[in-house]
């Protein structure tokens, strides 16, 4: 596979994290409450009642894990700042010694000639503000606008490139919709509030990033959604679930107006939170490059539950994760193929932010996650052949972590983390990523040489 895949010489190699899935440290040196402290103290909540009080210690191992990230041979790594360790109620007072932490952390990073992708909100809003009303209430967004300004003060010196959000979908579908993620709340359809608030911090805090210098991505889980069959019930349901997973977090971005989503039942103001210049607010700062987290396509079908407007259903006779996520590599590549067929000239550059597996811990030589990783990164290389411009592949995730609502359980990391010990041992894939990163660079650097000056 290392000898095949054909990407651009500067094309960038990652692993990607987030802070309330590694750090720990919860009641550490004035940091606040988040949302996921709270969420997952509920009992029932999560597998097995995990928490992230602990997760992978990372705020004081970090210079364990960044050795691993220069051993890898790593150009950049996507982490996430923890607002509430930085905001412990999410507005006013700062608190000095979390920024001294992202200090350490950026500094460590830089020194092992690794460029670090700043996540500003990963999932682990301040209770504070939830205890406001969250995203749902359109105050957050200019709290988040704030909360940005502080950061990129503090790190704009040595971060070019920042990432507003990761995945409003997922975090408005699991954490207001659903209740299955923080902070809980199931309020099917009309969760959506949430997620314009979420876009507009977006649009706010893109506009103060821009007038420091800075460049901007927003971090998108996208899925290409395909109808169970060709009738034209499908069809629309399919519309549907594109228009709300993959279109409502995109087209205001990169196309100034929000998808219909009258098929939703949900009102063209999104339930009176859109107010006039909104929109302009999200999509004029413009968007340095879309960041593509993908795990796997989507099949939906018409519902059976009149009110639904679609089921989700399985692919049938693919592979399936320990997750028991669908493996299906070629639909990256359609979905890339997509983006660029959808947006035209308004889709910046592509980096995949996010794509990994989970993989159950007795599985040795971790065979099924080499597998993974190198059909979908020949995914991506085909969609660079066919013209698509993407400048990098971050993979999630660098170490196991925990995993939301699954806790301790979807193991996704090229580092295996005993929880117990905190001892990291480098996987099967860890040693097949680096060979392929050293790979990649060693073809380059040799065509370098042959290049006429
Ligand atoms: C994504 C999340 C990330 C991780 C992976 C498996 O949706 O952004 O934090 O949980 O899934």
């Amino acid at each position: 596979m290392p000898d095949r895949l054909d990407l651009p010489p500067g094309f960038r190699w990652g692993a990607a994290t987030a802070a309330y899935q590694i750090e720990g440290a919860v009641d550490e040196d004035g940091r606040g409450p988040s949302v996921w402290d709270t969420f997952a103290a509920r009992p029932g909540a999560v597998r097995d009642g995990h928490t992230g009080a602990t997760a992978c210690d990372h705020y004081h191992r970090y210079p364990e894990d960044v050795a691993l990230m220069k051993d890898l041979g790593l150009d950049g790594y996507r982490f996430s700042l923890s607002w509430p360790r930085v905001l412990p109620t999410g507005a006013g007072a700062v608190n000095p010694a979390g920024l001294a932490f992202y200090d350490r952390l950026v500094d460590a990073l830089l020194e092992a000639g690794i460029t670090p992708l700043p996540t500003l909100f990963h999932w682990d809003l301040p209770q504070a503000l939830e205890d406001h009303g969250g995203w749902l209430n359109r105050d957050t967004a200019y709290r988040f606008a704030d909360y940005a300004t502080v950061m990129a003060d503090r790190l704009g010196d040595r971060i070019p490139t920042w990432i507003t959000l990761n995945e409003p979908f997922v975090h408005t579908v699991f954490g207001y919709a659903l209740g299955t993620h923080a902070p809980g709340h199931t309020l099917m359809f009309e969760a959506l509030p949430a997620a314009h608030h979420q876009l507009l911090a977006h649009g706010l805090a893109a506009s103060l990033l821009h007038d420091r210098g800075l460049e901007v991505m927003l971090s998108n889980n996208l899925t290409p959604v395909e109808p169970a069959s060709p009738s034209a019930e499908d069809a629309a349901a399919a519309r549907a679930y594109d228009a709300l997973h993959n279109r409502l977090f995109t087209d205001p971005v990169l196309l100034g107006r929000y998808p219909d989503l009258s098929a939703l039942g949900v009102p063209d103001d999104i339930f009176g939170a859109i107010r006039p210049g909104d929109v302009d607010l999200i999509h004029a700062p413009g968007l340095d490059g879309l960041g593509v987290n993908f795990y796997n396509p989507t099949r939906v079908a018409a519902p059976s539950d009149p009110d639904l407007p679609f089921d989700l259903v399985a692919i049938p006779d693919v592979p399936h994760t320990a997750f028991g996520w669908p493996v299906v590599p070629d639909a990256l590549r359609q979905l890339l193929l997509g983006l660029r067929d959808v947006y035209g000239t308004a889709l910046p550059p592509i980096t995949i932010t996010e794509n990994g597996c989970s993989v159950e811990e007795s599985t040795d030589p971790d065979q099924p996650r080499i597998d993974y990783l190198a059909a979908h990164l020949d995914a991506v290389a085909q969609a660079v052949a066919e013209g698509v411009d993407i400048r990098g592949y971050y993979t999630w995730s660098l170490l196991d972590n925990y995993e939301w609502a699954e806790g301790y359980h979807q193991r996704f990391g090229l580092v295996h983390v005993d929880f117990a010990t905190q001892r990291r041992t480098p996987k099967a894939s860890y040693a097949w990523y680096r060979d392929l990163i050293a790979a990649h660079k060693a073809r380059h650097a040799k065509q370098g040489l042959v290049t006429p000056l």
